[in-house]
């Protein structure tokens, strides 16, 4: 089985090499910066904006986990037309794997309409895929909302909630559907608590025994109205176990 992995120098693609590493799999890698240690892997130099090196990448793979994604900078390139022009590509493609998000379709987030419109692009193909929507990572929240404290104070809108999921098992997940028979739309997978920034905020101080304190804002607007509705979880679909305090604790040994 050849194995394709786009977005390989990224959080999801970087954490799927690692657990390929002791998979049978003839696992190819592609982005357009070559990811660190990998010389024992095929990687190949490819980018979705201008269309380079695609058809070197897409070359004798049978399934591909898709982790390659632009969310600031042209993004309705590289996540809905250049993403248009690679599924006329992969015709071939015996499993296409596309890693979503979790209430894309009800969260008014431009990033987050236009995978909506790449999950159609896919619905609407030919090529035998799973989609499979996840929550935020857990590296990602804390990264995005509660990195670096002002005058030592984490500035959150405290109210959001996120049902963030350990990006390992997400990826683990995505490797074991490789060998499945494609699903369309599969089961959400979720993490295992729904919690508020506030709340995560505070336990990043708690766990990291830091001087700072956390100042809770309000947002106007329906972006912040549907994350504090918690429009972005999925409390049926609690599959991750590793929670934000462990992931928390995990880095610290
Ligand atoms: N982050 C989250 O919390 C989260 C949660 C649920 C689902 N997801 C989904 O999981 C997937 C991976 O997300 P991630 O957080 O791992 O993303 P990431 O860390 O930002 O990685 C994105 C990858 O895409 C590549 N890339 C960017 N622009 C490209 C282009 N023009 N052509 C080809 N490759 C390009 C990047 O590598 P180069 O710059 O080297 O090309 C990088 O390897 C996405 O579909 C995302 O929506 C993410």
């Amino acid at each position: 089985m050849n194995l394709l992995v786009t977005g390989s120098s990224g959080q999801l693609g970087s954490t799927l090499l690692k657990q390929l590493n002791s998979s049978d799999y003839q696992v190819k890698l592609t982005s357009r910066k070559k990811p660190e240690g990998i010389e024992h892997v095929e990687w190949v130099y490819s980018d979705l904006l201008t269309g380079e090196g695609i058809e070197e990448a897409i070359k004798d793979v049978d399934v591909i986990i898709h982790a390659a994604t632009s969310p600031i900078k042209n993004s309705k390139i590289v996540e809905v037309s250049g993403f248009k022009e690679f599924l006329g590509k992969i015709q071939h493609i015996k499993h296409f794997i596309y890693p979503s998000i979790v209430g894309i379709d009800e969260i008014p987030f431009k990033y987050y309409q236009q995978k909506y419109e790449a999950e159609n692009l896919l619905k609407n193909s030919s090529i035998p895929h799973t989609i499979v929507r996840a929550t935020q990572f857990h590296h990602f929240v804390e990264n995005i909302f509660i990195s670096k404290p002002l005058f030592k104070r984490y500035i959150v809108p405290g109210n959001v909630k996120f049902q963030s999921v350990d990006v390992s098992e997400f990826a683990n997940h995505l490797i074991g559907l490789v060998e499945k028979e494609p699903q369309g739309r599969a089961d959400d997978f979720a993490g295992p608590d729904i919690i508020t920034l506030r709340e995560m905020a505070e336990l990043k101080i708690n766990i990291n025994n830091e001087p700072n304190k956390v100042l809770s804002i309000s947002l106007p607007g329906k972006l912040y109205k549907s994350f504090s509705d918690g429009k972005n979880t999925n409390p049926i679909r609690k599959m991750g176990n590793i929670t934000f305090e462990e992931y928390l604790l995990n880095k610290m040994v």
